[in-house]
């Protein structure tokens, strides 16, 4: 698990380092960013402290349940520019939830769906969990559009999580395709 590293074409993604502390609280503290996380206003002193828990949180749930959100970096030049990962659901056992955050500079360049899909590939071959699911503002048209690639079906509207109505959107192992590595 600490040498837990997962590579596409042109990303890599790995556990969390106190390298990446700046990285986060950026997104964190961007308005473009965080208007669809579900996080309210900071500013850079409590962005700071937000993504200082998030990676510790990120860690407790690699430890304990063997899936987290990582560090996404772009391997041409080793620069992290967001993350990507599977966080277990509060009142689920065998399903997950699919997260992933980009830094604007870097949006429209296929990242997040590259990310996107290799996270949800290694979770159901790698840690056969039996279902991903995926929330977002129902406007939130661009991530949408990254779990409808991935082949994930909209389900609805909930208000389960969070505390708003969001998209829900699933996929389960047997509709991904994926056997166990
Ligand atoms: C959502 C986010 C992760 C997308 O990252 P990205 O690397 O730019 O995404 P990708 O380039 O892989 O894919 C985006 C897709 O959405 C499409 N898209 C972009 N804006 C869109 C919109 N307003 N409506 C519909 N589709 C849209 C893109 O065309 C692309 O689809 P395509 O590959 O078919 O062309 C990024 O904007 C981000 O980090 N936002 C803030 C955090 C966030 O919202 N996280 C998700 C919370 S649910």
């Amino acid at each position: 698990m600490d040498d837990l590293e997962l590579a596409t074409s042109r990303l890599r993604l790995r556990r969390f380092d106190d390298g990446d502390l700046p990285l986060l609280t950026e997104l964190f503290a961007d308005h473009s960013v965080r208007r669809y996380l579900a996080v309210g206003r900071m500013d850079r002193v409590a962005a700071l402290d937000f993504a200082a828990e998030f990676i510790r949180r990120s860690e407790g749930e690699l430890s304990e349940a063997g899936c987290g959100a990582l560090a996404l970096t772009r391997k041409a030049d080793g620069r992290p520019i967001g993350y990507c990962g599977l966080r277990p659901l509060p009142d689920r056992i065998r399903a997950v939830e699919l997260l992933y955050a980009v830094a604007p500079d870097c949006w429209g360049n296929g990242y997040a769906s590259e990310a996107a899909r290799a996270v949800v590939d290694w979770g159901f071959a790698v840690l056969l969990i039996d279902e991903i699911h995926g929330f977002t503002r129902p406007e939130h048209g661009a991530s949408r559009r990254i779990m409808e690639k991935l082949g994930m079906r909209y389900r609805g509207d909930t208000d389960r999580y969070y505390g708003e109505t969001l998209a829900f959107y699933a996929l389960g192992r047997c509709a991904n395709g994926s056997n166990p590595a």
